[in-house]
């Protein structure tokens, strides 16, 4: 079978891990990888054997002057690919949208920096893979807006739900990040509620009911959240459990196996031999899952770097209609990925 070209047009934090995703699966391939200077990550793609092209001139220079292999110009990449994975920094897909990709008929999907307007339809496979086949342009919503639609999903897929809160507690900066702060500070951001996740989940899971706040925490690690859902079908906790348990993209850990604080999670990731210790998967803590008057508690950590490099992969499937079975091309991803 022929593999479909994906070119990754941003070579970063998401683009080397969905790069990394797309060459584990067979049915597609790495056409290329964009950058725009020369630095430690233009040589990982060197090394890793993507095809280096630079978005200008001047970038194409810098490469040839530090000795990076390139293949020229980003275009002829873009010319040559069926489909391209925007993974550069947020707005800057909606300006490649118009400049680049319409232009030469070329299908996209973006990250969740950009706003909602960007893609055809938002995107979460276990949600909408079927309503998102053949569409031109998706949105791979943010981290956090995944982690939330993922569970939220699955609990109004299957039980009858009222209003519903999150209190997202978020990472303030990559592990790669060493300019950005707080360093021994709490911030509410904003600082009034709600924040703009709860209407990102809506663009997803429309019916919901759900306000969310947000501060910024000092670690680079993970997000973590706290969900209260009420409840109004006599739902238990048990039952909430076990429904979490079956669910894809979902590990429930048990405290009593060491699992304490994201610090534990993410050397669980490092045990299981997870490239860049990736969690693909919604982290959620058993003992936090309770009912209590008819309300529904639980706390779920997030990898924000790598919980949206499976929706990628099955964005890209969907929207080249490779795959018209939404679980069939989850199960091949997920292998691929060791999920
Ligand atoms: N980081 C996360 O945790 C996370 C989680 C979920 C979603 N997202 C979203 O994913 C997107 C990418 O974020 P990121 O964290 O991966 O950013 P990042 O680490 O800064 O990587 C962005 C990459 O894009 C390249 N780039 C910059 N301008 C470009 C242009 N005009 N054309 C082509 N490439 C360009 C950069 O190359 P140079 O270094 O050579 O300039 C860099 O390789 C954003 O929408 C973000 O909101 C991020």
């Amino acid at each position: 079978m022929s593999k479909v070209k994906v070119a990754i047009n941003g070579y970063g934090t998401i683009g080397k891990r969905v790069a990394d995703a797309v060459s584990l699966q067979d049915d597609m391939e790495v056409l290329g990888v964009t950058k725009t200077r020369p630095n430690f990550e233009a040589r990982l793609a060197n090394d890793r054997n993507y095809p280096l092209y630079g978005i200008s001139k001047e970038s194409v220079k810098s490469f040839e002057e530090e000795d990076l292999k390139t293949e020229g110009l980003s275009d002829s990449l873009l010319e040559a690919a069926d489909i391209v994975v925007d993974c550069t920094p947020g707005k800057i897909g909606a300006k490649n949208k118009e400049a680049l990709y319409i232009p030469k008929k070329l299908k996209a999907i973006y990250q969740g920096g950009e706003k909602a307007s960007v893609g055809d339809t938002s995107f979460i496979a276990q949600v909408n893979y079927i309503s998102s086949l053949g569409k031109d342009h998706i949105r791979v919503v943010s981290c956090n807006t995944t982690g939330l639609s993922r569970t939220l999903g699955a609990l109004s897929s299957n039980f009858t739900i009222g209003n519903t809160r999150a209190f997202l507690v978020r990472r303030s900066a990559d592990p790669r990040d060493s300019s950005k702060g707080p360093i021994n500070a709490i911030i509410p951001d904003p600082l009034n509620v709600p924040s703009h996740h709860g209407p990102d989940v809506k663009t997803i899971l429309p019916e919901l009911n759900v306000i969310t706040s947000a501060v910024k925490v000092p670690t680079t690690l993970m997000h973590l959240h706290s969900l209260m859902i009420e409840l109004k079908d006599g739902t238990s906790g048990e039952d909430i459990k076990s429904l979490l348990e079956k669910t894809r993209r979902v590990k429930v850990l048990h405290s009593k196996e060491g699992f304490r604080s994201t610090a534990e999670l993410i050397e669980y990731a490092r045990d299981l031999g997870r490239s860049r210790y990736d969690l693909y998967e919604n982290m959620i803590w058993e003992d936090s899952i309770i009912v209590k008057d008819s309300e529904a508690y639980l706390f779920q950590g997030i990898a924000q770097e790598s919980i949206v490099v499976p929706e990628n992969i099955d964005a890209i499937r969907a929207a080249l209609e490779l795959e018209t079975d939404a679980e069939k091309s989850m199960d091949k991803t997920d292998k691929a990925l060791s999920i």
